[in-house]
């Protein structure tokens, strides 16, 4: 990316859009995170990207920065932050308010999972994970909401999962996503006299490199993916970065406490965990019950 000479972005959204805001995108230099914070900035937005990994996210930073054409009135920031640490999370906002002016946009992109059944799962694994996407995005959304948004308003996209059949393999991340989902509908009616919106981006399966990388050890997901999926190819981190730019955009000024999935039909068709033959699940069945009821009777 550092050879380009600009973002590589060509948004459907009119330049300037955002000219004037200023953006927390969680996640923000890696995989989807890094696409919106992309899309962002090539409309003018002041974009703060925040993530654990210092080293990773100041070189995203600044190979953002070195794409930004000149006269626009974009900028990105890298500001380090562990978003399970109340008091990082805490100083990421007030940093962000008193060195940009202001907090418009929240995007909570930054978490993650591993794959494992629930059987197999430690209270240690189980806590990292929910800790991290729902107690993270928790403390992204109140202390936004301290630091700017409650007193001038604004727009928050959480990125979560396709949940509605549960996410057997991943059972941990999709319960707490479904924590998220819940709570951007409190807070969609707790803040609409903020004038804030609280919206959610449910991707399927989306390829980017990152998450390549990430699910290398547990094979192809992505070709596992298309075979599942109505539209017969995996998503594009662009096509998640528009549904969130329209979420933050004037054209949602009406939405708030909805979730957009973003998965070219899957959730609507998944088959998504091999169940072997078994006979495990005994019916319900008067006749037999009562055979069974005259058979002790007969022993008696
Ligand atoms: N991405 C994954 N885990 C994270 C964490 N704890 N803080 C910020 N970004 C993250």
């Amino acid at each position: 990316m550092a050879s380009q000479k600009d973002l590589r972005v060509r948004s459907v959204f009119k330049p300037g859009l955002f000219a004037g805001k200023v953006a927390v995108v969680t996640g923000g230099g890696t995989g989807i995170g890094l696409a919106i914070t992309k899309e962002l900035l090539s409309l003018g937005c002041k974009v703060v990207i925040a993530s654990r990994k210092k080293d990773r996210l100041q070189a995203a930073a600044d190979q953002l920065a070195a794409c930004i054409p000149p006269g626009s009135t974009a900028q990105v920031k890298a500001i380090p932050c562990n978003i399970r640490k109340e008091d990082e999370v805490k100083n990421l906002m007030s940093s962000v308010v008193s060195e940009f002016g202001r907090l418009d946009f929240l995007v909570n992109n930054g978490g993650g999972q591993f794959q494992s059944p629930v059987s197999a799962l430690s209270l240690k694994g189980w806590n990292a994970v929910v800790d991290t996407n729902l107690n993270g995005t928790f403390l992204c959304l109140r202390e936004a909401y301290n630091a700017w948004m409650s007193e001038n308003g604004g727009a928050v996209v959480n990125i979560v999962l396709l949940i509605s059949k549960g996410r057997p393999g991943i059972a941990h991340s999709a319960a707490a996503r479904a924590g998220i989902d819940n709570l951007s509908k409190s807070l969609a009616v707790e803040w609409a006299e903020n004038g804030i919106r609280v919206n959610c981006v449910a991707p399927g399966s989306i390829y980017n490199v990152t998450a390549a990388e990430n699910y290398k050890a547990i094979g192809d997901v992505f070709a596992h993916a298309i075979p599942l999926t109505p539209a017969k190819r995996n998503g594009t981190t662009e096509e998640v970065s528009a549904a969130v730019t329209f979420l933050l955009s004037p054209a949602a000024a009406f939405i708030t406490g909805e979730t957009i999935k973003v998965d070219g039909g899957w959730d609507l068709f998944q088959v998504s965990w091999p169940i072997p033959e078994h006979d495990k699940m005994p019916a319900y069945d008067w006749e037999k019950i009562i055979e069974e009821e005259d058979k002790l009777k007969s022993k008696l």
